[in-house]
């Protein structure tokens, strides 16, 4: 079974619906195979990645930054999963009051240090979150349960 792990900072009733409606398309029906997998930022750890076949993040821009808590996921996971994680596909999604240029840009920066490979360019949102923010969030809760099914069929040979 391939497995997509979710690690997210989710600390509001927004965050929190971006989040469903990622969870969402990644559980939806016409997906088979993949295993769907959940972590609280500060609660992630290095098996969690190592068994991950893709990754979704989710964070609030704080301070024109990532989270700290995401921040903190990848201060544990950066040196014990460097070579592991090389290619690994990855998703972003971030939500702000007012920018989240700086929260993307960190974390792109970061996850270029590790290798791994943007799956499809982030969704962001300020604000309120309306129907076109949930589809999106959804889509890309699809399409990286899909890269993940993908990756564990290169791993191991099996499809
Ligand atoms: C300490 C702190 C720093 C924040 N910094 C930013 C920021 O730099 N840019 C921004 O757009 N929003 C910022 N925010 C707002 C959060 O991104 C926002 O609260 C979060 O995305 C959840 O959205 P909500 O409060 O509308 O539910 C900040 C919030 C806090 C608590």
């Amino acid at each position: 079974m391939a497995r997509l792990l979710i690690v997210h900072h989710t600390p509001s009733p927004t965050t929190q619906s971006m989040l469903e409606a990622v969870l969402e398309g990644a559980r939806n029906d016409e997906i088979e195979g993949v295993e769907v997998v959940t972590s609280p930022a500060l609660a992630a750890t290095v098996p969690d990645l190592l068994a991950a076949d893709a990754v979704i993040l989710g964070t609030p821009a704080n301070i024109g930054y990532m989270s700290g808590a995401l921040k903190h996921f990848f201060d544990t996971v950066y040196y014990p999963c460097l070579t592991d994680t090389t290619g690994l596909p990855y998703a972003l999604y971030a939500h702000g009051n007012s920018d989240t240029t700086g929260a993307v840009r960190a974390v792109e920066s970061i996850t270029k240090g590790m290798g791994w490979s943007r799956h499809r360019p982030p969704v962001t949102a300020v604000g309120d979150i309306g129907r076109e923010e949930s589809e999106a969030c959804w889509e890309l809760g699809a399409v990286t349960a899909l890269a993940a099914l993908e990756r564990h069929e290169e791993r191991t040979g099996k499809s």
